[in-house]
């Protein structure tokens, strides 16, 4: 993969953009080359107590704005000088605001997928379109549910051909850290079509995807109920099967041996040794749930909304530099250094790879 490990600089210390500091951490090819913040949290205190270098980037200005003390190494410039792609992980729409100041110092920026499509260059997932990343340098990721549904639907219509599919999302209102934005009681629909199957069709158009999405009082990972119309009959020993043999989807019991099933016991079964914080970067599906009837399937998964982006974003970041790395090699790469790799030959066939 060549000499120099890249540089990254994460803007914003939230939800996203701490778990994007311990995954890029986490690659011996990459290093956090400093942590964007508008103002000192417990969050950056501890990033600093581990070696962490922080700057304030709370304006998009050529210098320091505003000044803690000596508590920050500089301004946006002076981490945009020190580093080779920024992954800014800001509230949705703020990441757009400063994508002029990083063309400008020609730097590649990753984005989340709460920046808008028309803002960006190009929306990446590593399933469908992994080579785009080194064409372009404003890239989002797409966002959770829909990193979710993409995964397992590339799988199955490379494998079988996917004639339509239809989802239902049970979205969590927040995240555990954010109870003040979050419904406390109720469940709020999205009218007409949720974005998740409209920002699949952008970037992998032959998928006939239609999801509905409906926010309710949780926060501890989104579930889809997928109903799948193949091109032909299949069963649901394959579907499993296949799904078991793909990277970054983990398919498991109800219980996991545990007496009451439900989320909780999966979330316990990941927050001991393997994941830190407990995170779920693979989306994860109900084996029992799998029920074909003829070219129908019906499934059931469950996505981290948390943590199954920082796979891709990883993966985007890599190929930014690395133009020729391969897809296979790349993706296991940054899953051996997230503890989620399967079998390298697995990794040959992931997806489908789309020029967008
Ligand atoms: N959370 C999820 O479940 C999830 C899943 C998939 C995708 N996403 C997407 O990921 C992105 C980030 O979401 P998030 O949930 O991680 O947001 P978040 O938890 O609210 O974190 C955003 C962070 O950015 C900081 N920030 C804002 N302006 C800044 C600036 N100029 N300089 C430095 N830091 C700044 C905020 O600082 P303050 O503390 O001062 O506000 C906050 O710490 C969004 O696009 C979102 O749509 C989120």
């Amino acid at each position: 993969m060549g000499s120099g490990r890249i540089r990254v600089g994460v803007i914003g210390l939230g939800t996203i953009g701490r778990r994007l500091v311990s995954a890029v951490t986490s690659q011996p090819d990459m290093v956090v080359s400093g942590i964007g913040v508008r103002r000192i949290t417990p969050f950056a205190l501890a990033s600093r107590r581990v070696g962490h270098v922080l700057f304030h980037t709370a304006k998009c200005g050529d210098a320091i704005e505003t000044h803690d003390g000596d508590d920050y190494a500089g301004g946006l410039d002076d981490l945009l000088a020190t580093s080779d792609v920024i992954a800014d992980a800001r509230q949705a729409g703020l990441g757009a605001t400063f994508i002029p100041r990083y063309r400008r110092s020609a730097i590649a920026a990753v984005f989340q997928g709460g920046e808008k499509a028309s803002d960006v260059d190009c929306t990446f997932n590593s399933f469908v379109n992994y080579e785009a990343a080194s064409r372009h340098s404003a890239i989002r990721i797409t966002s959770c549910n829909t990193t979710g549904l993409t995964r397992v639907l590339t799988t199955l219509h490379r494998e079988f051909g996917v004639d339509r599919c239809d989802g239902v999302l049970v979205r969590c209102s927040t995240d555990p850290d954010k109870g003040n934005n979050g419904l406390v009681n109720g469940a709020a629909p999205t009218l007409h079509e949720s974005h998740h199957g409209r920002d699949l069709r952008e970037i992998a158009p032959e998928l006939r995807v239609y999801t509905q999405a409906v926010a309710v009082p949780m926060s501890f990972s989104h579930v889809q109920a997928l109903t799948i119309q193949f091109k032909r009959r299949v069963t649901a020993a394959a579907i499993i099967e296949l799904l078991e043999n793909t990277p970054r989807i983990r398919v498991g019991d109800h219980t996991y041996g545990t007496t009451t099933g439900d989320l909780a016991n999966y979330f316990a079964y990941t927050a001991e040794p393997r994941q830190s914080r407990g995170d779920r970067i693979e989306v994860f599906i109900w084996r029992e749930s799998v029920a074909a009837e003829g070219s129908v399937v019906k499934l059931i998964t469950s996505v981290d909304m948390q943590a199954i982006t920082i796979a891709d974003t990883v993966d985007c970041i890599r190929r930014m530099k690395f133009p020729k790395l391969a897809r296979s090699e790349c993706l296991l790469e940054t899953d051996r250094n997230l503890g989620i790799a399967k079998q390298p030959e697995l990794y040959r066939h992931v997806g489908v790879e789309r020029a967008n």
